[in-house]
């Protein structure tokens, strides 16, 4: 791993800022090569218990003055003015500013903070909380080849990491990998409620969903197999996954699916666009 040397900051020390932490910590970036911003308290203190040596602050001044890698994790409501603050502050010469606001679009960023600027937006997904997550990511013009091997790796420290050179490709990915993590627990939570109403104790319920869910997913983790294959392979013409699926596709679960993505992918678009 080349992330070795740079020094990293966060804006914003949630959710998302402490699956990456976690990530990097795991990774053996040393803590004392991070900094937090984060103003709630008791947030702080959590950070102070993930690893000793972390440099924790309420001032954003102070992290973006000394970090190599700047990672905005605030909500997107938040960004402005966090921008504004930045923009008004002197900041290392090639400092990469790594933003994973939802909606924000780079060039919000480099409007912000100077056409120059190394930018990399980020699409990551909740499972980066346990290392499983999905990062989509996109650079400015002034990312050069060195911040995109770093970018790539430190959001690879959550889980997969991908780039993309279009930009107006993240609406879809924020329908897919962004919001996805919610359709499939929706459907969990439908078929732990319906193995309930078969007659199943809960805590079996739970198991059953959960771990079949799982197993899904690590089979269908392998690329090479056709998702349509896979369901073939254990549907029997007229067996009970057949009688199954047979009622899925009557109440048409494939329409259902594609107009969910595309309501996903529009009110992303919505989100993005500057307010009037
Ligand atoms: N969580 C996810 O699954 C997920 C997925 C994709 C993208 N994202 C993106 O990740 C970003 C962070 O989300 P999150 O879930 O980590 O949110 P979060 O848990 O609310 O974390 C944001 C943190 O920023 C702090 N903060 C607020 N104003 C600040 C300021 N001016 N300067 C510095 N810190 C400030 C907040 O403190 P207070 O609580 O005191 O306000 C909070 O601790 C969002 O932009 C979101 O779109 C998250």
């Amino acid at each position: 791993m080349t992330i070795g040397t740079p020094s990293i900051g966060f804006i914003g020390g949630g959710n998302m800022a402490q699956a990456i932490i976690g990530g990097l910590l795991r990774a053996g970036v040393p803590a004392r090569q991070l900094a937090v911003a984060e103003p709630d308290d008791g947030c702080r203190h959590r950070l102070a218990a993930l690893a000793a040596g972390m440099r924790l602050t309420a001032a954003n001044h102070e992290v973006a003055a000394l970090a190599d890698v700047l990672v905005l994790a605030v909500k997107p409501q938040v960004m402005p003015a966090v921008l504004a603050g930045l923009a008004s502050q002197q900041r290392p010469p090639g400092q990469l500013v790594m933003s994973v606001a939802a909606g924000m679009p780079v060039a919000s960023i480099t409007a912000a903070l100077g056409a120059n600027t190394a930018v990399v937006r980020v699409m990551p997904n909740q499972p980066a909380t346990v290392g499983a997550g999905m990062s989509v990511l996109v650079a400015s013009p002034a990312v050069n080849a060195g911040q995109r091997t770093l970018a790539l790796e430190l959001a690879a420290t959550t889980g997969r990491a991908l780039w993309i050179e279009d930009e107006t490709l993240m609406d879809a990915v924020t329908a897919v990998s962004g919001s996805g993590p919610a359709y499939f627990y929706l459907l969990m939570e439908l078929m732990e409620a319906g193995a309930v109403d078969l007659g199943l104790p809960r805590d079996l319920a739970r198991t059953l969903v959960r771990q079949t869910a799982l197993g899904a997913a690590r089979t269908a983790t392998d690329e090479s197999r056709d998702l349509a294959d896979l369901r073939r392979s254990v549907t029997s013409p007229g067996g009970t996954t057949a009688a199954a699926l047979a009622v899925m596709e009557q109440a048409g679960i494939r329409e259902t699916l594609c107009r969910a993505l595309v309501a996903a992918r529009d009110r992303s678009i919505e989100l993005g666009r500057p307010s009037p």
